[in-house]
C-alpha cells in the first residue's frame, strides 16, 4: 500500500503540482537573463545553412545544445511522460535526463519506467540520484543499476532547500562532499552535479570539477521553486514561511556570469566545457544567452512537462523544434557559425547585473 510519503506517491504529486499552473504557482524569482542583450549584426557574412548547432555531450553527437532536465519515473504518469521524453529526444537528437532512480532500490519492479535506451537508442541519457543517497548507499549497488540502465551519465542533485520543506525530507547534510569525491573517483560514467533551482556558487563548482565532476548544471533560481512545490503537497495556498524564500538562490544568468565573467571571450581554465545552464530558462533566447555566457548546453524541466501536458508527444516535439529554430536564427543574427564561438560574442548588461556578477565571484 502506498502512503503520502512513499517515493512513488511523492513523485506523482510533484508532477501533478508542477503541471497544474491554474492551481499552483510553483515559480518564483527572476533568472537575470532579461538584464542581458546582444549586439545585432546586420552583416552576418554567413548563410543560414552554414550555421551549425551540433555539439557533443557524454561522448555522443547531439543536434543542438539542449537537454531535457531530470524529472520523473516511478509513477504511472511519470512512466508515460518518460516514454515520450525519450522518444522526442531521439527524434530531435538531444540528451534527456530521468528523475531520481532512488525508488528502484526499493521497488525494483518499476525498472521499466527508467528504461530509456529502448526508446532513445542513439542519444545520450542520464540517470539521477540525490547526494544524500550517494553518501548513504553502497556505491557498488548504484553502479550495478547504472550498468543495467545503460546510462551515459548520472546527475547527482544537491537540494538542501527542497529537503527542508519536504515533511519527510533529509535534515542531515554532513559528510556529503567527501562521499561525492569518492563517487567521482570510482563511477564508471560521467557525473553531473546539479542543484534543483538554487544554483551552485563558483567556488564550489571549481572544487567539484577539480575533484572529478564531469559537469556542473547550475540549476539556478528564477524558475521552478522546489520549496514551493513541497509546500503545495500540504496546502493549496503557499504558506508565509515558504514565501520568505521566494527569492532565495543564485539567479541562473548571474550564476553563469560569476563563473565566466562578462568580458569576451568568456572562458575559465577549470570550468569551460563543463557547465550546463538550467533553472528558469523559458525560451530559446534564454538558451542563446546561456551559451554566450559560457555554458556548453542549456536545459529545461517545467516548460517541457507543460508542453507535454498541453500537446502530448507532438506538442513536445513542436516545442523542442521551436527552441532549436530560435537558437539557429539568433546565431545567424550574431554572425556566429558554431556553438563553440558563442562565448566570443559581446553582451550588453545592466549596471546592476555587472555589479552582482562581481559580488557573486566571491562565492
Ligand atoms: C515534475 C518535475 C520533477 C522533477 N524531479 C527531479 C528529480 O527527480 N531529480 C532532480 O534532480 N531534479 C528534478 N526536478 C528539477 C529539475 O531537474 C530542475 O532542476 C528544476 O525544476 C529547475 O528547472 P526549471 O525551472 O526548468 O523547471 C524536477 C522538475 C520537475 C518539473
Amino acid at each position: 500500500m502506498s502512503t503520502p510519503h512513499d517515493p512513488s506517491t511523492r513523485k506523482a504529486a510533484h508532477l501533478e503540482i508542477c503541471t497544474a499552473p491554474e492551481f499552483y504557482q510553483v515559480e518564483s524569482g527572476t533568472t537575470g537573463f532579461q538584464e542581458l542583450s546582444f549586439i545585432h549584426n546586420p552583416l552576418p557574412q554567413t548563410s543560414f545553412d552554414d550555421v551549425s548547432l551540433t555539439t557533443k555531450f557524454l561522448g555522443k553527437s547531439v543536434s543542438f545544445p539542449f537537454f531535457i532536465s531530470s524529472m520523473t519515473g516511478g509513477s504511472e504518469g511519470g512512466y508515460a511522460l518518460n516514454k515520450d521524453l525519450a522518444r522526442a529526444a531521439e527524434k530531435i537528437g538531444i540528451p534527456v535526463g530521468m528523475g531520481s532512480i532512488r525508488i528502484l532500490f526499493r521497488k525494483p519492479e518499476v525498472f521499466n519506467h527508467f528504461r530509456f535506451r529502448k526508446f532513445a537508442p542513439s542519444v545520450p541519457f542520464f540517470a539521477n540520484l540525490g547526494s544524500v543517497q550517494i553518501r548513504d548507499m553502497e556505491h557498488r549497488e548504484i553502479f550495478e543499476v547504472l550498468n543495467r540502465l545503460e546510462a551515459d551519465g548520472i546527475a547527482v542533485h544537491l537540494n538542501p532547500a527542497q529537503e527542508l520543506f519536504q515533511p519527510e525530507g533529509d535534515r542531515d547534510f554532513r559528510s556529503i562532499k567527501e562521499a561525492l569525491y569518492r563517487f567521482f573517483d570510482k563511477c564508471p560514467i560521467p557525473v553531473i552535479v546539479k542543484e534543483t533551482g538554487c544554483g551552485i556558487p563558483r567556488g564550489l563548482a571549481v572544487d567539484l570539477v577539480s575533484h572529478g565532476a564531469s559537469y556542473i548544471d547550475v540549476a539556478g533560481s528564477g524558475g521552478t521553486n522546489w520549496m514551493r512545490v513541497e509546500d503545495f503537497r500540504e496546502t493549496v495556498v503557499s504558506s508565509k514561511e515558504v514565501e520568505e524564500f521566494d527569492s532565495w538562490g543564485i539567479p541562473t544568468a548571474l550564476n553563469l556570469s560569476s563563473y565566466f565573467g562578462l568580458e569576451s571571450p568568456r572562458l575559465d581554465p577549470v570550468l569551460s566545457g563543463k557547465v550546463l545552464s538550467s533553472g528558469g530558462l523559458r525560451s530559446g533566447m534564454d538558451g542563446l544567452k546561456s551559451l554566450a555566457l559560457g555554458a556548453s548546453l542549456f536545459g529545461m524541466a517545467l516548460p517541457v512537462a507543460l508542453a507535454h501536458k498541453s500537446g502530448g508527444y507532438d506538442g513536445l516535439v513542436q516545442f523542442l523544434n521551436s527552441l532549436k529554430r530560435t537558437l539557429h536564427r539568433g546565431m545567424l543574427l550574431l554572425g556566429v557559425r558554431d556553438v563553440i564561438s558563442l562565448p566570443n560574442t559581446l553582451l550588453v548588461a545592466t549596471q546592476e547585473f555587472l555589479y552582482k556578477t562581481e559580488q557573486l565571484k566571491r562565492g
